[in-house]
């Protein structure tokens, strides 16, 4: 069994599992019993007493506590890969932390204001925040010298850049599989494929049109665009915030979801403050 789902098992389980909670939590604490059959548990920081329901309840204090310790390392490192996509490309220093923050306050939006969407909860919010992260993940796989061209890119290179969204995707999948219930991991892969689809169905990879495009990456492509517009490249300099908003009023119904739109016109306060917060120069 996967720890997780050893971990998830035994922290649903009762007294009866006490074994099965000292099985998992063998490879990382020292178990002993004493003489008069106190069991000792010894960690890091010393060993500590624990008998009958007092004992379950630290072992699952513990279980949590070493399941948060997995989780941030696990964030970390999707941190550090998507900081490692970012570096193959032209995008604007913070480019991925004010991303995962306007995705962010427009999935909180929908969310606190009862929008009629299927997907909407709590755990949408937490998720598309981290996932956030992974949108531009494949391009790890796209030779650098194509992503950080100053000039005019050729239809050929510009189809090669277009790749890394099957790439990222692909890759994500592969975790998926593995681990087929994973919300989390879902959106990564809706994200890091989809998030250049088209509202209009004239985008990539697949054409999609309209809600056939994941929630997910809708919210990315409108958050992307409004990041891209605000940002200095090669080729352009930096719009302010009234020049960036029109133009994504004109993508209403042809790049982007105009129920996003409007969501955005309400939160574009938010998105100004987050652009001045974190800026794109280092
Ligand atoms: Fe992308
Ligand atoms: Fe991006």
């Amino acid at each position: 069994m996967a720890i997780y789902d050893r971990i998830e098992h035994v922290i649903s389980g009762s007294n009866s599992e006490l074994k099965e909670i000292k099985d998992v939590l063998s490879s990382y604490y020292n178990f002993t019993t004493t003489t008069d059959g106190i069991i000792e548990i010894e960690e890091l920081e010393g060993g500590e007493k624990f008998t009958g329901d007092s004992y379950v309840i630290t072992l699952k204090k513990q279980l949590h506590l070493k399941m948060q310790e997995m989780l941030d390392a696990q964030l970390a490192t999707i941190t550090a890969l998507s900081t490692l996509a970012e570096t193959c490309d032209s995008n604007t220093h913070n480019h991925i932390q004010r991303i995962k923050l306007y995705c962010l306050t427009i999935a909180n939006y929908l969310h606190t204001n009862n929008y009629d969407y299927d997907e909407i909860d709590e755990e949408f919010v937490d998720n598309i925040f981290y996932a956030a992260d992974l949108h531009d993940i494949g391009k790890i796989s796209v030779p650098h010298d194509i992503l950080r061209k100053p000039s005019k890119l050729t239809d050929e290179e510009f189809d090669t850049i277009k790749k890394h969204t099957v790439y990222g995707a692909e890759t994500l999948q592969s975790v998926l599989n593995m681990h087929p219930k994973n919300k989390f991991v879902e959106m990564g892969v809706n994200i890091a494929r989809h998030h250049h689809e088209r509202y209009d169905g004239t985008g990539y990879p697949d054409k999609l049109k309209g809600t056939e495009i994941p929630l997910a990456a809708r919210i990315m492509a409108l958050c992307d665009l409004y990041d891209a517009l605000r940002s200095e490249r090669p080729y352009k300099q930096p719009l302010d915030h009234t020049t960036a908003k029109n133009i994504i009023l004109d993508e209403m119904n042809t790049q982007l979801d105009p129920v996003l739109v409007e969501v955005f016109l309400s939160c574009e306060e938010e998105f100004m403050r987050i652009n001045d917060a974190l800026p794109a120069t280092a």
